[in-house]
């Protein structure tokens, strides 16, 4: 009898195929919606505690681009902080970095050796970074929270797995947790502010105790080897403190895998860029805005201890190239560039003749209108 009842169902969908098959498919959708997203009409309220709710409008409009955001001090940068940012842009499609007052950094760490002015150079010169935010909280509060997440239309917060504790004990990133909009990325091993510090301390240690032996060796007026000894000592001392181990892969995830196009005009610049600071970026900028494509070239360690003294680099070659490769600014590096720019290195070692006649007249350029000599005054600013 429920059959006989029913028969009216069966004879509209006869009758009415479009009618009812619009009526299934919308239930179709409400269902799927439900079961993948744990019920539809989420109070608004709740959107903090909504985790996957970026990921929702990503994958229904296909459009929704997920913001990250990351702070830190950024004091000294160096590639540890570059590919901290690199892995946080990864897990999003903009990324806006908070960089922290100098007043937030005295109260929570000691106080920073650059200024808020030179670390934001420094963190808008990276070429992860899309936005940046000074002067930010070291911690994230609830009216801080609030702002990123109503006014940056911040999706996550994202911090290195290291333990980031306030003077009391707590855990700064304790409320991002607990809104469940927190993310983590690995820390890179082997650099760390307090470490690049630490080899300028003991470097001035050094030359110090250098410049005490040479002192007596004038007074017998006669060379003593001891002192080559300690010169050479404190060449390869760098290379002993620093625990970074550079790989092939490190070296793809910071590169922009692309060379200059047929007709690109290629710029040249070379120097030690050791401890990459603002006047780098800044330097970096003028030379890519003469060109197409930005080719720098590091020199080597034996090179920058050659000219700079002994005690230089503080960073290694290694180091060195990669936060060179993590400016915006900069497409292409040549890991360990002689020191001499000629023609005959510009054939050579760059094969010219892929790049065009372009890439050979601007470095005729550079070589025209700068002598060595004026090169090196150049240097020495960005050294
Ligand atoms: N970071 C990293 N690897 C490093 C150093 C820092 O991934 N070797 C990450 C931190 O985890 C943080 C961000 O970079 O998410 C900014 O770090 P910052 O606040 O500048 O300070 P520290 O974590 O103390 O690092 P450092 O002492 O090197 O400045």
């Amino acid at each position: 009898m429920d059959f006989e009842n029913n028969s009216w169902i069966w004879e509209g969908v006869y009758h009415y195929p479009h009618l009812f098959g619009g009526i299934m498919l919308t239930a179709a959708v409400l269902g799927l919606s439900t079961s993948f997203f744990g019920g539809i009409g989420v109070p608004s309220s709740l959107a903090y505690f909504w985790p996957d709710l970026g990921i929702f409008h990503k994958r229904k409009h296909g459009k929704k681009r997920i913001r990250v955001y990351m702070d830190g001090c950024f004091d000294l940068m160096h590639y540890g902080h570059a590919n901290a940012l690199r892995q946080a842009k990864a897990l999003g499609d903009e990324l806006v970095v908070g960089v922290v007052s100098d007043e937030e950094i005295i109260a929570n760490k000691g106080p920073p050796v650059l200024s808020m002015d030179e670390r934001l150079v420094l963190v808008s010169g990276l070429k992860w970074v899309d936005e940046v935010i000074a002067n930010a909280p070291y911690a994230i509060t609830e009216q801080f929270m609030n702002t990123l997440f109503n006014e940056h239309k911040i999706d996550y917060i994202i911090h290195g797995d290291d333990p980031c504790l306030l003077p009391d004990g707590t855990d700064a990133y304790a409320l991002a947790k607990k809104a469940g909009r927190y993310k983590q990325i690995k820390r890179t091993e082997g650099v760390s502010s307090t470490d690049i510090v630490g080899r300028i301390l003991s470097y001035v240690k050094d030359t110090k105790t250098h410049d005490d032996h040479n002192g007596s060796t004038s007074l017998h007026g006669e060379r003593d080897n001891t002192n080559e000894a300690e010169g050479e000592k404190c060449q390869s001392k760098g290379l002993h403190l620093s625990h970074f181990l550079p790989t092939s892969r490190r070296i793809v995830q910071f590169s922009n895998d692309k060379g200059p196009g047929p007709n690109a005009r290629v710029v040249y610049i070379d120097g030690a860029f050791d401890l990459f600071h603002a006047g780098h970026v800044e330097i970096l900028k003028n030379a890519r805005q003469l060109g197409d494509f930005l080719l720098v070239g590091i020199h080597t360690d034996q090179t920058v201890s050659e000219h700079r003294g002994a005690h230089y680099p503080i960073m290694h070659l290694h180091e060195r190239s990669l936060s060179v490769l993590a400016c915006r600014y900069v497409d292409e590096v040549i890991i360990g560039a002689p020191w001499d720019v000629t023609k005959d290195m510009v054939c050579k070692s760059f094969s010219i003749n892929n790049f065009g006649n372009e890439y050979y007249s601007i470095f005729l350029y550079i070589l025209l209108n700068f002598s060595r000599w004026q090169l090196m005054m150049v240097f020495t600013d960005f050294y």
